[in-house]
């Protein structure tokens, strides 16, 4: 096990060349003033800017639920238990690299509307030229601040800006920086990069830039040359559902076309990750949930939900829904609430669906969402990888006062950020935790007497 890198993180080379390493405690060498804010690329960049501002690595200091994660639980956090008192400045040092950067830790909240508000801006890329880790994670990214931009042209000229042709740019490692991270107790807590660096695109050299920046004919920059291939900066995500919908192939399959009362119908579900190109869920797994919703409906029966066979293997009662079972216990001695018996693992998922889930345990061997409080997430992992394919069954009984007609039997493949449960106890808007179809499937039994 590997000790943290966090204070080896966010090397800072000011001026090409003079080297100014960060430390704890140490004044840092940098200022708000050596960065650019993103609205001063408008005029020249302006589609790009527009594409930025939409995705969320603008808001990743400003969306409700990182700031309410920050400072309702891990500054709280960091600030009772030495363990984990690093990711008080550990957190910024992705969701607000500037106000790392410049040592302005904590930073102030979001409605005070300082400059920690601009999160993964412009400036924090395109001035990033490496890394000082073989396989990056925790923030260690090394920037050049000297008023240039990284880039991949080397015919690119600009009158605003210097341009600096660093291969790293287009490189995944640059995404593996902030997308792979280490917790306080060694546990691969993100690990997108390595999941995509053991998977079948990276052998194709299929990059995270590929899937996630689309490349399409036209400018760069007001005034640029007219390129094949831009590079735009959508990077959408599971935050879209354009993006994520379809991502998963659905299909249903049944042991036989027609069926009488009282028999057994076995029904398999079969589904297939074709276009991610990590596991699914990915990034934040300590809160994300894949889950399968198994419906049959007879001519004369409202639809119910068809419980998933369970395969028998260890840890499985974590994948197989049941809203009734309590988790998430350390948020009460962080949050200071006393008696705190936790609340619904797993929300209002119904009872009995397979969920495709990685779940996280904390130093006491509790299911937690807090991944700087995570010392274990290896020993259960239901998430589907690239280009794997996942087959669930299910066996419906057909009720022996069955009518003649058709019976329904519906799948739709489900996704949510994190829990309701927690989205409700923490008070965050409901689209934060409101359920994104996946996909659907439909497959009809005829009930013949
Ligand atoms: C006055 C216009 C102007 C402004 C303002 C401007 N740029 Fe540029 N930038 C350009 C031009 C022109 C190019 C060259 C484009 C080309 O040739 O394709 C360019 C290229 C770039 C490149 C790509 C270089 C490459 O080789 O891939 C980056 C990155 C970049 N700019 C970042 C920024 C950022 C970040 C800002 C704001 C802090 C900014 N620019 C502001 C005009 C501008
Ligand atoms: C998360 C990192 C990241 C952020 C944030 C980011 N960029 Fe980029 N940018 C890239 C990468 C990576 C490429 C090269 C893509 C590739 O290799 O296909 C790029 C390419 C560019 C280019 C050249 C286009 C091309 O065809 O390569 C310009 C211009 C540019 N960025 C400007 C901006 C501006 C302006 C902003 C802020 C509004 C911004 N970038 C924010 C990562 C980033
Ligand atoms: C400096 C740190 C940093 C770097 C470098 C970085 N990211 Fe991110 N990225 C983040 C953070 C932080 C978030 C989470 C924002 C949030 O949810 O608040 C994020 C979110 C995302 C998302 C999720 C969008 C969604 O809808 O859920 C995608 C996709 C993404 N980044 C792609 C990339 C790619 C591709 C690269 C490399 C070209 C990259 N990032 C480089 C910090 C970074
Ligand atoms: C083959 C295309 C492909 C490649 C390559 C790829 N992704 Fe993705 N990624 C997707 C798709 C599709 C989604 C939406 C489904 C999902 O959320 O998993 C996604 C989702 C994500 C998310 C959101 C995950 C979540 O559940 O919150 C992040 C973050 C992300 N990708 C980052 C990366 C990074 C970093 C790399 C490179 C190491 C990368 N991706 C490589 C296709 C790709
Ligand atoms: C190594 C970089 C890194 C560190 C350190 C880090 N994060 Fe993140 N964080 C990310 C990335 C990247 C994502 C997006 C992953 C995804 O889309 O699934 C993310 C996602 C999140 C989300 C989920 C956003 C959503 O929409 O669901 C929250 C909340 C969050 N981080 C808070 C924190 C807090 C609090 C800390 C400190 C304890 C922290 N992060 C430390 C990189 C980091």
């Amino acid at each position: 096990m590997q000790f943290p890198r966090c204070f080896l993180g966010g090397i800072a080379m000011v001026f090409a060349g003079v080297f100014a390493p960060l430390g704890a405690g140490e004044t840092p060498a940098l200022t708000y003033d050596n960065f650019e804010s993103p609205q001063r690329c408008t005029a020249c960049h302006k589609e790009i800017v527009q594409e930025w501002r939409q995705s969320l690595m603008a808001q990743a200091y400003t969306h409700p639920w990182d700031e309410q994660e920050y400072f309702k639980l891990a500054l709280p956090h960091a600030l009772k238990d030495a363990k984990v008192a690093e990711v008080k400045a550990g957190c910024i040092g992705c969701h607000s690299p500037l106000a790392f950067l410049t040592g302005d830790i904590p930073p102030q909240r979001v409605a005070a509307g300082t400059r920690a508000n601009e999160g993964v801006s412009c400036d924090v890329c395109h001035s990033i030229t490496g890394t000082t880790e073989e396989e990056p994670f925790n923030f260690s990214y090394i920037t050049e601040v000297d008023g240039s931009k990284t880039g991949r042209y080397p015919d690119a000229k600009s009158s605003r800006h210097g341009i600096k042709v660093t291969e790293f740019l287009g490189s995944p490692k640059l995404c593996a920086i902030c997308h792979d991270e280490q917790s306080p107790y060694g546990a691969w807590v993100k690990e997108t990069y390595r999941e995509w660096k053991a998977g079948p695109y990276a052998k194709e050299g299929v990059r995270c830039q590929d899937c996630h920046m689309y490349h399409a004919p036209g400018k760069a920059a007001l005034g640029g040359k007219e390129r094949p291939r831009v590079a735009r900066h959508t990077f959408h995500g599971s935050h879209t559902p354009s993006k994520l919908a379809g991502s998963v192939d659905l299909a249903l399959y049944a042991d036989r076309t027609t069926a009488e009362p009282g028999e057994d119908i076995v029904v398999r579900a079969v589904l297939f990750n074709g276009k991610t190109g990590h596991y699914i869920p990915s990034g934040s797994t300590e809160e994300r949930m894949l889950w399968l919703e198994v419906t049959a409906a007879g001519p004369d029966a409202a639809a119910r939900v068809i419980p998933v066979e369970p395969k028998g293997f260890p840890g499985e009662e974590y994948t197989i829904a049941d809203g009734s079972i309590l988790a998430y216990q350390d948020m009460g001695a962080i949050m200071e609430i006393e008696n705190f018996k936790g609340i619904s693992r797993d929300g209002d998922v119904p009872k009995g669906c397979r969920i495709f889930r990685r779940p996280f345990f904390d130093p006491q061997g509790r299911m937690t969402i807090c991944q700087w409080n995570t010392v274990k997430n290896t020993a259960i992992d239901y998430r589907i990888g690239p280009r794997e394919t996942k087959i669930e069954r299910y066996a419906i009984a057909v009720p022996t006062d069955a009518a003649a007609g058709e019976l329904t039997v519906r799948a739709r493949l489900l996704y949510s950020q994190i829990p309701t449960s927690l989205g409700r106890f923490l008070q965050l808007p409901a689209e934060e935790s409101a359920p994104i179809t996946v996909n659907e499937a439909v497959i009809v039994i005829a009930i013949e007497k």
